[in-house]
């Protein structure tokens, strides 16, 4: 090998990336799940894998764990080959599914215990690592009970602490916090913040805007087995819109003009502004407080009165919708301002 004395070679590639996918596709029958997917996560960091039901999370996942083979393209986890290098890769992963995988019968701790033994960990390691993780996932007092009793929630923080028994490199959380209370998918989200804070690298699949928000940094989202967006979730806030203003005016007839006051008075990032006569209610959807102010402050300049304003948090959904060049707006129908512009 030969190099010249004055090119710097780093030791390590800073943003070296723990998973890079590549074109994988996995069909089931006409069923596309995976239709060329190209995703990166970048090591120590969470991506936040976005998606409706049915849109190829779980398969992303398990052919991201070797446990389904992709049709075509590549990717590799921790520098191993899914299809080549399963065996190894596994050693680097857990996995945490949208379906436990504990055993019911077995206390919590039988679990924690027999998975240890299973990645070989000898009998005095697997014991003391149950006992780590039982504290930290606060199941210590309902260790000895059968797992099978343990409520939604106990349920899986279970199975968090089972899958990062072999404190693994790589973490697929596969939608951990779907069907939980607010309060226990709090604490599911302070685990993970943890263990990404210990160095572990996330891919994480939710259905939840929000969820996105609160762990990852940056955000891939999928629609029928397609990469539909992709980006730092603040970026992907602001193309999508943050927030929707809805103004009901005193005067329903003023709908039309108040419409029209706000859209030609282009104000900046405030865009798609829509009226809804059977509504009675104006849609503006906005990216800051300065906006609201602003939409507000040009109606009063214009002498129209405003019975209500709330503010409205977009949905999934909306935000399919507006990734997709739908409208931002939460109602499909009504009178569009011309500036509203579908991509
Ligand atoms: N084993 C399978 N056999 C047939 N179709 C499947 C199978 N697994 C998933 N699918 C289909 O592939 C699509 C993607 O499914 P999935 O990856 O589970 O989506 P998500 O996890 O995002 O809800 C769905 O249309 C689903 O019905
Ligand atoms: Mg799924």
């Amino acid at each position: 090998m030969s190099a010249r004395s004055d090119t710097v070679v780093p030791m390590t590639r800073i943003d070296k990336n723990a998973v890079e996918v590549r074109g994988l596709v996995k069909h089931y029958g006409e069923t596309k799940a995976l239709d060329g997917v190209d995703l990166d996560v970048r090591e120590g960091t969470v991506l936040g894998v976005l998606g409706p039901n049915g849109a190829g999370k779980t398969t992303l996942v398990r052919c991201l764990s070797t446990l389904i083979v992709p049709d075509a393209g590549h990717a590799t986890v921790a520098g191993c080959d899914v299809v080549r290098q399963p065996r190894q890769l596994r050693r680097s992963i857990g996995l945490t599914g949208q379906y436990a995988s504990v055993d019911e019968k077995l206390s919590g701790r039988e679990n924690l215990y027999m998975i240890g033994r299973l990645l070989d960990l000898s009998r005095k390691d697997a014991r003391r690592r149950a006992e780590e993780l039982l504290e930290r996932f606060s199941l210590t007092e309902a260790a000895r009970r059968p797992a099978g009793q343990y409520s939604g929630g106990m349920r899986r923080r279970l199975d968090l602490a089972a899958s990062m028994i072999g404190r693994p490199a790589v973490l697929y959380l596969d939608e951990p916090t779907t069907g939980l209370d607010p309060r226990t998918r709090n604490e599911v989200w302070e685990e993970v913040r943890r263990m990404v804070a210990e160095g572990a690298t996330v891919l994480l699949t939710t259905q939840y805007m929000e969820e996105a928000e609160q762990l990852a940094s940056e955000v891939t989202v999928i629609d029928r087995g397609r990469v539909i967006a992709g980006g730092a979730v603040d970026e992907l806030k602001a193309k999508v819109g943050g927030r929707t203003l809805q103004i009901r005016p005193s005067d329903p007839a003023q709908l039309a003009a108040m419409a029209r006051a706000v859209a030609e008075a282009g104000l900046d990032g405030v865009g798609g502004v829509s009226a809804v006569p059977d509504e009675g209610q104006l849609y503006v959807p906005i990216l800051s407080d300065e906006q609201l102010t602003a939409v507000v402050g040009v109606l009063s300049t214009h002498g129209f009165r405003i019975a209500h304003i709330g503010t409205h948090l977009p949905s999934l959904d909306e935000v399919f919708l507006a990734i997709t060049g739908g409208k931002t707006s939460p109602a499909p129908v009504g009178t569009t301002i011309p500036e509203e512009v579908a991509a």
